[in-house]
C-alpha cells in the first residue's frame, strides 16, 4: 500500500470523493464537446505539475479521512504514458481499503503496461468508451478504434482481474436502428461486463458531427428515444443487469459508488481543468481552458472560476432533484440525515398532485417511507423534476 503523499493534512472533518480531470485525447469523436485538447507530452507533464500543487494549495483527504471514492475522467486518463500515468497515481491521497477507484480509458490507449500500473495502485474499476461496435458508426462518431480493439482492451481487463468493468455505448446515431443497437447490447454483455452506462447520442452544435448535421451532410432521423430504452431494459435485464440510473445498467452490487454518491448529493473535490467542486456546502469550479488552468497554478493562485453557496432549502431541492434520477428513489430517513430537510415538508405543496397523477409513488417499508419517479414516467423525468427545484 501507498504511503500518503506528506501534502495531505492528517485531518480533516468529513469525507466526500476525489474526481481528477485529464483534458486529453488522441483525436477529438465527432460528437463530443467535453473538456478536453489534443494530447502533447509536453502540455501533459506541465498539466500534471499543476495538478500537483493545486492538491497541495487545496488538501481536502488525509490518511485519518480518506475519500470515499477516486474517479479519474476526462478526456481519456489512458492516454498519458505509463511514466505520467504513475506520477499521476502517486500524487492521488491515499485509499481506505475497498474503496471504489475508477479510470476512464480508450480502447485505443490501453496496453498491458498501462493495465498493470492501475491495478497495482489499487485502481478497481475501469470504464471504457467503446460507443458502438458497428463499423459504420465507429466511422460516423470518429473513433480511433474498431471492435476487435475494443474487444482486446476489454478482454484483457478482464484477464487481469480488475473487479469493476463498465464500458460505455451511445445510441440512437444516424443510421442505427434499434436491432443494431440490441448487437452492441448483446456483445457487450459477452464481454463480461459489470456496467454499462447507456447514453442517447447528444447533438452537440459546434462538435464534427453537429456541423454535419446543421449542414445537411448527415441526416437525423426522429427516433423514438423509448424504442432503445425497452430494448436495453429488456436485454440487460434478461442477463441480470439492474437499470439504476436513466442511463446506467449494473450487476447486482455493482453501481458506480462514486456517481451514486454524487446523485445523493454527497460533497467531492475535484482536481484540473474544468473540474467542479462540491465541498463544505459550496460549489466551485476551475477554469476549463488548460493553459488558464496552467498558468492560474503557476502563478500561484487558484483556477476557481466559479463560486457558489446555495442556501439550505435550494441545496435540499437540487439534492432531491438528482437523487430521483436513480430508480430506487430516495429514503425518507437518509434525505433528512443528508439535507437537514423533510421530503414530505420541503415538497408540501407540489407532492399531493405529483402522486395524484402517478409522477412520484410513495412506498412505506420497514426502511421508512421511499419516494420514487416509477419507471413509465422515467423518460419524461426531466419536465417532472422540473416541478421539484
Ligand atoms: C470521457 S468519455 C469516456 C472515455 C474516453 N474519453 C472515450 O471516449 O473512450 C465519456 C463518455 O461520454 C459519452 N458522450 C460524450 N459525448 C456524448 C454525446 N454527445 N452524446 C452521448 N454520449 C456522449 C460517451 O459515451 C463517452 O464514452
Ligand atoms: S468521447 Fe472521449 S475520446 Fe472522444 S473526444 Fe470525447 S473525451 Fe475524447
Amino acid at each position: 500500500m501507498r504511503t500518503a503523499p506528506s501534502f495531505w493534512p492528517d485531518k480533516q472533518p468529513n469525507r466526500p470523493s476525489c474526481y481528477v480531470h485529464i483534458p486529453f485525447c488522441l483525436s477529438r469523436c465527432s460528437y463530443c464537446a467535453f473538456s478536453s485538447s489534443l494530447y502533447d507530452r509536453e502540455t501533459a507533464d506541465a498539466y500534471l505539475d499543476a495538478l500537483e500543487l493545486e492538491m497541495r494549495a487545496r488538501p481536502c483527504f488525509s490518511r485519518g479521512h480518506p475519500p470515499a471514492s477516486v474517479y479519474l475522467g476526462g478526456g481519456t486518463p489512458s492516454v498519458l504514458s505509463s511514466t505520467q500515468l504513475d506520477y499521476l497515481l502517486a500524487m492521488l491521497p491515499e485509499m481506505a481499503p475497498g474503496s471504489e477507484f475508477t479510470c476512464e480509458l480508450n480502447p485505443d490507449s490501453v496496453d498491458s503496461e498501462k493495465l498493470s500500473l492501475l491495478r497495482e495502485r489499487g485502481v478497481n474499476r475501469l470504464s471504457f468508451g467503446v460507443q458502438t461496435f458497428d463499423a459504420a458508426g465507429l466511422a460516423l462518431l470518429e473513433r480511433r478504434h474498431d471492435a476487435a480493439a475494443a474487444r482486446r482492451a476489454v478482454g484483457l481487463a478482464a484477464e487481469m482481474g480488475f473487479p469493476f468493468l463498465s464500458l460505455d455505448l451511445i445510441h440512437a446515431w444516424p443510421g442505427q436502428t434499434p436491432s443494431m443497437f440490441a448487437r452492441d447490447l448483446r456483445q457487450a454483455i459477452d464481454l463480461g461486463v459489470t456496467h454499462l452506462s447507456c447514453y442517447s447520442l447528444s447533438i452537440e452544435s459546434g462538435t464534427g458531427l453537429g456541423k454535419r448535421i446543421a449542414a445537411g451532410s448527415v441526416t437525423v432521423e426522429e427516433k423514438e428515444g423509448r424504442e432503445f430504452w425497452d430494448l436495453a431494459e429488456a436485454i440487460l435485464g434478461k442477463s441480470g443487469f439492474e437499470h439504476y440510473e436513466t442511463s446506467n445498467f449494473a450487476k447486482p452490487g455493482r453501481a458506480c459508488r462514486h456517481n451514486v454518491e454524487i446523485w445523493k448529493g454527497g460533497e467531492y473535490a475535484g482536481y484540473g481543468a474544468s473540474a467542479h467542486s462540491h465541498w463544505r456546502g459550496r460549489r466551485f469550479a476551475n477554469a476549463g481552458d488548460i493553459h488558464a488552468y496552467l498558468d492560474s497554478l503557476f502563478q500561484g493562485g487558484s483556477a476557481e472560476v466559479f463560486s457558489e453557496q446555495l442556501p439550505p432549502e435550494e441545496k435540499a431541492r437540487e439534492c432531491a432533484v438528482f437523487w430521483l434520477r436513480l430508480f430506487a428513489g430516495i429514503n425518507a430517513e437518509e434525505f433528512a440525515v443528508r439535507t437537514g430537510f423533510r421530503f414530505r415538508d420541503l415538497y408540501a405543496g407540489v407532492l399531493p398532485e405529483l402522486v395524484e397523477k402517478g409522477y412520484v409513488s410513495i412506498d412505506s417499508g420497514q426502511a421508512g417511507e421511499r419516494f420514487r419517479v416509477p419507471p413509465e414516467y422515467q423518460p419524461v423525468l426531466d419536465s417532472i423534476l422540473a416541478e421539484l427545484l
